[in-house]
């Protein structure tokens, strides 16, 4: 019998195994290129949201082999809210679908998800599926999925600030030792590891808002694919690559001990 197609996970072991580093720990993702995979097939853009999401699962059910333990994915930007009104709203109806529809999947998978970004935009509903969600899944520990929901970048840098100025003006925090390790901690992503990998498919070379301070040290790949057509094996390959990878975070190579 044909096994099943499944991740490339040996070819990642066997870079690992080669004397390369470890893969990466936190993957990030920008997962573009939906309306354009509808639109190639003549269908309205919602037809390529749809089948975005069903791309989710299979690489989120993909980290564990590949050694992923965290997992974050934008969803939907504080810029997206541009888009036209049916657009917008068709996403918004898609995330609360999502939600109830993988809530069980997502329990019994032992992924814990969290939701980044500034919730009080969203719908009362999608907010309370939200928190719903990452109550029911707090106690997993196999697969951290951060969905960035109503996310940018500066808008998450400019929350955080407004919060650490209250605490220096409440007298909770000293300014004169306010460093880098202070504003992280106002951050949305403040529990998380900062992503070693970022991968944005559909062929554009943009950051688009995304983690601008948590990714200072990211790897960056950028794929052709289109998110509705990124597989598990393509995700492999990426893995793969990174595991090859010299990161010196500024050091020099003898420093870094890869
Ligand atoms: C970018 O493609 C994609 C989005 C703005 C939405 C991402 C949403 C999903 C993949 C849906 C599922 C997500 C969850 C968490 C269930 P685009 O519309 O900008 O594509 P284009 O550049 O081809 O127009």
């Amino acid at each position: 019998m044909t096994p099943p197609e499944g991740p490339d996970t040996t070819a990642v072991a066997a870079a690992r195994a080669d004397g390369a580093h470890a893969g990466p720990r936190h993957v990030a993702v920008i997962m573009d290129g939906n309306g354009r995979w509808a639109q190639s097939r003549g269908r309205p853009r919602l037809f390529g949201h749809h089948a975005g999401a069903r791309r989710v699962r299979e690489i989120v059910e993909a980290c564990p082999e590949l050694g992923v333990k965290y997992l974050t994915i934008f969803a939907f930007s504080t810029e997206n809210w541009k888009r036209t009104q049916s657009e917008v709203a068709g996403l918004m109806s898609l995330f609360r679908r999502y939600i109830t529809k993988e809530a069980r999947t997502l329990v019994e998978n032992g992924i814990r998800v969290r939701f980044i970004g500034d919730r009080l935009r969203l719908d009362r509903k999608l907010q309370e599926l939200m928190d719903e969600l990452e109550a029911v899944t707090a106690g997993n520990d196999l697969v951290h999925l951060t969905v960035a929901l109503n996310y940018g970048g500066r808008d998450e840098v400019a929350r955080a600030t407004r919060r650490l100025a209250q605490d220096v003006a409440a007298g909770r925090l000293d300014p004169e030792t306010v460093n880098e390790e202070t504003l992280p901690r106002y951050l949305d992503t403040h529990v998380l590891p900062d992503p070693d990998l970022v991968i944005r498919t559909s062929g554009e070379a943009r950051i688009s808002n995304f983690l601008l301070w948590q990714s200072a040290y990211s790897e960056y790949e950028f794929v052709d694919t289109l998110w509705p057509d990124f597989s598990a094996e393509i995700f492999a390959g990426i893995i793969k690559g990174f595991c090859g990878r010299e990161r010196r975070f500024g050091a020099v190579r003898e420093q870094t001990n890869v």
